[in-house]
């Protein structure tokens, strides 16, 4: 093995930069050539490559974003697009490519060892923890504590004012940010896709919250929840049923994932991708790497992508508990 490729790829997360520097860092440690791709798959069809070594990582470990950039790219759905994106592998005489991202990024870096034979690496990085195989994936830690510090603003005013507020936080088909920032913030009610609770029970719970006394709420709401109704739709229907409810709405959006990493995210990102460029120069391929336990562990990229990762249900056990 003389040359590893490094791009991030899909929506980009806190840490990739961190997990960056490990990649280039690594194979400086163990005397291999780094080449970087920019803007994902996207850069490798274009040939957007750029020569990496120790020192032009430097600094950007405590930087959010990403420097290689991301995008998600549509061309490379296509099998011309990913021809293109192997001849380019080739002519810059990569022999593996370490994939930074989630499961679309992995999708296709199976799809490319597939078809043109290029073996590669997957480092799991997405705010929303939806990864099997890995207990986190970088970013998610920082998203929490973005969305925690936002939410703790949001109520103070809140209960200056008595109001109920509906807080939309990011996470797709998953709630894993829902419930973890739900609970260390101290939500009233969390709404996740895992978990569809039904609109009949919500207004049952902030019915019982007014009776006990409670002035103020919070309801983290995760984009994919199954209610039925969106955010801004829901604090209507609230307002129509429980008029005594002053409801507002509050959409995160993509201020979940910029800032720093958190220094859990920074380490997160170093020991996965030390591990990646580890298991390569051991003659392994098509796997992801994760943190399973604490551990540095990795399975096939196959079943990163079949498996399921799931939510932990006693946390809404506990999040019921502490609303009381
Ligand atoms: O996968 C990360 C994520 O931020 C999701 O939480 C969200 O649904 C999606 O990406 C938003 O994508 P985009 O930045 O393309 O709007």
């Amino acid at each position: 093995l003389r040359k590893i490729g490094v791009m991030t790829s899909g929506g980009d997360s806190p840490g990739m930069n961190a997990a960056i520097r490990a990649v280039v860092r690594a194979c400086a440690y163990y005397h291999i050539d780094c080449v970087g791709y920019y803007r994902g798959f996207q850069g490798m069809i274009n040939g957007e490559s750029v020569e990496l070594n120790a020192r032009s990582v430097r600094n950007i470990i405590n930087l959010g974003g990403t420097i290689l950039q991301s995008a998600r790219s549509k061309e490379f759905m296509t099998e011309e697009g990913r021809s293109r994106a192997a001849e380019n592998l080739k002519k810059d005489e990569v022999d593996a490519m370490i994939l930074i991202g989630g499961d679309g990024t992995f999708r296709g870096g199976l799809a490319l060892s597939e078809e043109h034979g290029i073996q590669v690496m997957g480092v799991p990085g997405t705010i929303d923890n939806d990864i099997y195989g890995t207990n986190y994936t970088i970013g998610y830690d920082t998203a929490l504590n973005t969305v925690v510090e936002a939410i703790d603003k949001i109520r103070d005013t809140a209960s200056s004012h008595n109001r109920l507020f509906f807080v939309e936080v990011m996470g797709r088909d998953a709630g894993f940010i829902a419930l973890t920032s739900g609970i260390g913030a101290g939500a009233e009610e969390i709404l996740i896709p895992e978990e569809n609770l039904g609109l009949e029970r919500l207004l049952n719970s902030l019915e019982h919250s007014r009776r006990a006394g409670k002035t103020s709420s919070i309801v983290v709401v995760s984009e994919g929840d199954k209610i039925g109704k969106n955010v801004f739709e829901l604090a209507d229907y609230v307002r129509e049923n429980l008029p005594y409810y002053d409801a507002r709405v509050t959409v995160l959006g993509h201020i979940q994932r910029g800032g720093r990493p958190s220094c859990f995210d920074r380490v997160l990102a170093s020991r996965l991708s030390v591990k990646a460029v580890e298991l390569l120069l051991d003659g392994q391929k098509n796997l992801m790497v994760g943190l399973i336990n604490n551990d540095i562990e990795s399975c096939s990229l196959e079943k990163a992508l079949k498996g399921k990762h799931t939510i932990n249900k006693d946390l809404l056990r506990i999040s019921e508990i502490l609303s009381t």
